[in-house]
């Protein structure tokens, strides 16, 4: 695995002439902050040797570096979901190469479920901490010291400063944003009643089925992480016949986008 890492990232050098220190990655509908990027070389998933290819809606599939307030950066326009079938060493292969990429932050975004009862569709969440509800575990099988070590601590993965910072930003720029818990699991299923119930009884704010596998293996590595989720719809026990589409999801996600980015860019350029 380690081979093919070191080689996906040493194709990936061969294409770009400025090494990105910072990851970011869009979420459903929140792809739009690629196009802020300057200076672009775009690389399609396709092209890029021992990536997988991304197959859902709104997942466009390409690696964007560039410049984004005033920092090397590299986004991936569309991650790779467990639900599609990749294993977990598939899903968070693109964030070990990034580290070997020289990759130091690592943003991510994703749309999500609102499970606490105070948030509105079309909030913004900062993720605070996340609870690991998926069936298989990125860091399973062997471990490989030169990355990170074997039993990773998981008391701090979601930087303090990054957050004070984004919610400074937010507040100046009168953004209203929540902080909450994101828990993340396999899906393709949105959750049944009596799952919203279960997840907010565990702790969670916001439910998708995202980001925590690619959150492990950055933390595994030493990134300084942040994390923002849109509540695309509200999960209410209460009220099941509101039912939720992916349209649904990503529009939400598509209008809040720039809210997001706004919050995304002023954070990079205080990094
Ligand atoms: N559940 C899981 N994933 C999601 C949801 C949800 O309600 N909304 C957007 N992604």
């Amino acid at each position: 695995m380690l081979k093919k890492i070191k080689q996906t990232a040493d194709f990936l050098k061969s294409r770009i002439t400025v090494e990105p220190e910072v990851a970011i990655i869009l979420g459903s509908g929140l792809g739009g902050l690629g196009n802020k990027i300057s200076d672009t070389v775009k690389i399609k998933y396709q092209d890029i040797p021992n990536f997988p290819v991304s197959t859902v809606e709104g997942h466009s599939g390409q690696l964007v570096f560039g410049k984004l307030a005033g920092k090397n950066v590299v986004a991936m326009q569309g991650r790779f979901h467990f639900y599609e079938g990749y294993g977990m060493k598939e899903v968070t292969f693109p964030v070990r190469v990034m580290h070997f990429l020289g990759v130091k932050n690592l943003i991510v975004s994703n749309a999500a479920g609102g499970l606490n009862p105070k948030f509105n569709q079309g909030d913004l969440m900062i993720i605070t901490d996340h609870i690991n509800f998926f069936p298989e575990h990125p860091l399973r099988g062997k471990n490989f010291d030169e990355l990170g070590t074997r039993f990773p601590d998981m008391s701090k993965v979601y930087n303090a400063e990054y957050i004070k910072i984004a919610e400074r930003i937010a507040n100046n720029g009168r953004i209203s944003v929540r902080k909450g818990v994101y828990i993340g699991s396999s899906g393709p299923t949105l959750e049944t009643p009596s799952e919203y119930k279960m997840f907010r009884i565990f702790g969670a704010d916001a439910t998708g089925m995202s980001t925590v596998p690619e959150v492990i293996v950055a933390h595994h590595q030493g990134m300084k992480i942040f994390g923002m989720s849109v509540i695309t719809n509200e999960s209410e026990p209460e009220n099941p016949n509101e039912e939720t589409t992916h349209e649904e999801v990503q529009d939400v996600a598509g209008s809040v986008e720039p809210k997001m980015t706004k919050i995304i860019e002023g954070l990079i350029a205080e990094m």
